[in-house]
């Protein structure tokens, strides 16, 4: 922190009344697996079911927040750590105004999962999206591993930076095993029981 001279202003209105607002608990379901593992694909689509049954829901991309928020970082270790910093932080404040957050995010490396679920406190469950890296490069829907294994991309996950697998996630989506719509639904099942709150 470089300010000394801050202070926290707490308002009248806390979470609790805010979920009260919206009928449902704030959550932050933090998607993690390698690249083309269908991280953004199952999040488009439970996006869309939970926002059809009234649910306050927003999706944050990797890629997408890259063009904004993000776009003075790279894929050093240092931006990628500092890439998730900012997210967390995001995530923290989405879900404290009581929405369900979908963040799909390659997040490689056990600490930055573990920053942004100190970060989020409670309401944070973490999936892990499932496909060897020998799946993730037959499909390359953006042809990022042909580039990374022709050495013309330098840090790619799973080719030339690790990706550490979660240890103990709330919930595995086997992509490899498991077409799209039974990720969706397993997904979507599990959001709505960790969002659901009783007026
Ligand atoms: N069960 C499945 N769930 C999700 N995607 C699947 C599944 N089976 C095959 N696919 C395909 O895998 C690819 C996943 O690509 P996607 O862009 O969603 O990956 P990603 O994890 O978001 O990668 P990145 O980290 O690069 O953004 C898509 O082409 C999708 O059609
Ligand atoms: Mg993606």
């Amino acid at each position: 922190m470089k300010c000394n001279n801050i202070t926290f202003h707490e308002g009248k209105v806390n979470k609790f009344d805010r979920y009260k607002v919206l009928g449902q608990k704030g959550l932050v379901v933090w998607l993690t697996g390698l690249s083309a593992s269908g991280k953004s694909t199952i999040a488009v689509e439970a996006e869309k079911v939970l926002n059809s049954m009234g649910k306050a829901v927003y999706r944050l991309d990797g890629d997408n927040i890259r063009f904004g928020l993000n776009s003075d970082l790279g894929f050093s270790e240092r931006d990628r750590f500092e890439n998730i910093r900012r997210i967390s932080e995001v995530c923290a404040l989405f879900q404290d105004a009581g929405l369900i957050v979908i963040a799909s995010f390659i997040s490689p490396l056990a600490r930055m999962r573990q920053m942004a679920r100190e970060k989020c406190g409670e309401s944070f469950i973490e999936v892990y999206v499932k496909a060897d890296v020998e799946t993730c490069i037959k499909r390359d829907p953006k042809g990022l591993y042909q580039k990374a294994l022709n050495g013309e991309i330098q840090n790619f996950t799973g080719i030339s930076a690790p990706y550490e697998e979660p240890g103990n996630p709330e919930l595995v989506l086997d992509t490899q095993c498991n077409p799209l719509d039974v990720c969706v639904q397993q997904l979507v099942g599990k959001i709505l029981e960790m969002s659901a709150f009783e007026k």
